[in-house]
């Protein structure tokens, strides 16, 4: 069914992008390296496959990029700044890489588009790894005063800030011992909740903080028992992990009493939850992009589920099924449970290879039905009470796609890596005008 939507005033509609998949610039200016930069490489540096040095030269090419911003109509923009490029090395600011971003923010400011910041997205400095990364108690004092650097620069130009990018991925997606990924992912939850007391504190703290989780619904292949417990387990595993305590102040006690049971064990210490319980933020940050489906499964010993794949469903070309109408019940789910809260959907978007019909025209439309169904379930739970307060599309331009390299594209305009061309795509162009006139059609 052909569907109308009117997309409400109060929504906020942006695009989001990270330093290091649009920047490059990896070696000028006093940039420090991230494992991005060395992964890729044989023992005298040379690319063997696909490495950020160049991504879209976003660092060169930020007043065009900004100009197409303006041009789609943009309100907002999520970026995120280079850990490295601020902090090349432990002791040392780069004063240059901090003018990049003074010079971004003058052209954003220009143009109109408010400045969302992530303070760092996938791209800890080698530096920081080499100390143990997030694995070390003691890299959260790091974190914080580049956090803090980052608010005397900037905090007083930027109103809205996150302060970890998707940290179930940092904690979860690196081989180490599951006991050592509950480590990681306590420090990562500690120095957020400093963070935003630092913020809180700070005296550019006028502005709005929270953190940037990814978070997708977990259903049962059935609703037989098993298949049930399987996808509470993994909605603990992936979703209230981190939602619990961001939100509640307090770990998931299903979880932490099934973990505890199969041996994996982290260390708090004793002022961590009452610093989970007192550091409230302003809103939830929210990636989606799909949605699981699982069944009992007794081989898993932790979970005791396995992903059941929906083949009658669409699916992108990181084969992840296009669900939009997940994002609904995600939203009411998220607004029941631990509401009244403002949401900001931080990215949604998909990936799939770019139609070139003509020179300058890319025909996107899986792009737009996956853009505009997502739309229309976000303004859908709206009306049914979620406080969403705006909606980034993932992303503003095809980018560097960390371990993918650039094989996927999830942009509404289109690189050419080999001439740095923008092209907005047809999907760019329904962005504009979902923009301009704050209504669209879509399928149902
Ligand atoms: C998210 C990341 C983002 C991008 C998209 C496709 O997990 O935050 O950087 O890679 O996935």
């Amino acid at each position: 069914m052909i569907k109308h939507c009117k997309v409400p005033d109060t929504l906020e509609i942006g695009a989001a992008t990270s330093a290091l998949q649009i920047e490059g610039a990896a070696l000028e200016d006093g940039r420090g390296k991230t494992m991005w930069d060395v992964w890729n490489r044989d023992e005298q540096g040379h690319p063997t496959g696909d490495v950020p040095d160049v991504a879209c030269d976003h660092y060169h090419r930020y007043l065009e990029d900004v100009a197409l911003m303006k041009e789609l109509g943009l309100q907002t923009y999520r970026f995120s700044i280079s850990w490295p490029r601020i902090m090349p090395t432990k002791d040392a600011w780069n004063e240059q890489g901090i003018a990049f971003y003074h010079r971004l923010l003058d052209a954003l400011d220009a143009a109109g588009i408010a400045p969302a910041a992530t303070i760092w997205h996938g791209d800890p400095p080698l530096w920081f790894e080499a100390q143990g990364g997030w694995k070390n108690r003691a890299s959260i004092d790091d974190y914080l005063r580049y956090a803090k650097k980052l608010f005397d620069e900037f905090g007083s130009r930027i109103a809205r800030w996150f302060t970890h990018n998707e940290p179930w991925c940092a904690a979860f997606l690196n081989g180490e011992p599951f006991g050592t990924q509950l480590q990681i992912a306590h420090h990562l939850l500690v120095a957020h909740a400093k963070a935003v007391w630092l913020y809180r504190t700070h005296p550019h703290g006028k502005g709005e903080i929270g953190i940037v989780l990814n978070l997708g619904k977990q259903y049962p292949a059935t609703y037989q028992e098993g298949d049930v417990l399987a996808a509470r387990m993994v909605d603990g595993f992936v979703n209230r992990w981190f939602l619990d305590p961001v939100l509640k102040g307090r770990y998931p006690k299903d979880m932490l009493e099934r973990y505890m049971e199969e041996g994996h064990r982290f260390d708090v210490e004793a002022e961590d939850n009452d610093l989970f319980a007192s550091a409230k933020s302003d809103f939830l940050g929210i990636n989606m992009y799909s949605r699981g489906i699982q069944a009992y499964n007794p081989d898993n010993a932790l979970f005791l589920a396995k992903d059941v794949k929906n083949e009658a469903a669409a699916h992108s070309d990181m084969g992840w099924e296009v669900a939009p109408r997940s994002l609904y019940d995600l939203l009411m789910d998220l607004t029941q449970t631990y509401g009244p809260l403002p949401l900001i959907i931080a990215e949604n978007g998909g990936a799939f290879p770019d139609r070139i019909v003509q020179d300058g025209i890319v025909q996107d439309d899986d792009r737009i039905a996956y853009l505009d169904s997502h739309l229309a379930s976000v303004i859908d739970a709206m009306r049914h009470g979620a406080d969403v307060k705006a909606y980034y599309v993932w992303s503003l331009f095809d980018n560097f796609e960390w371990g993918l390299g650039y094989s996927k594209r999830f942009g509404i305009i289109r690189v050419d890596y080999d001439t740095l061309k923008r092209t907005v795509k047809k999907s760019g162009r329904f962005v504009q005008e979902v923009l301009a006139k704050r209504e669209f059609w879509t399928n149902d």
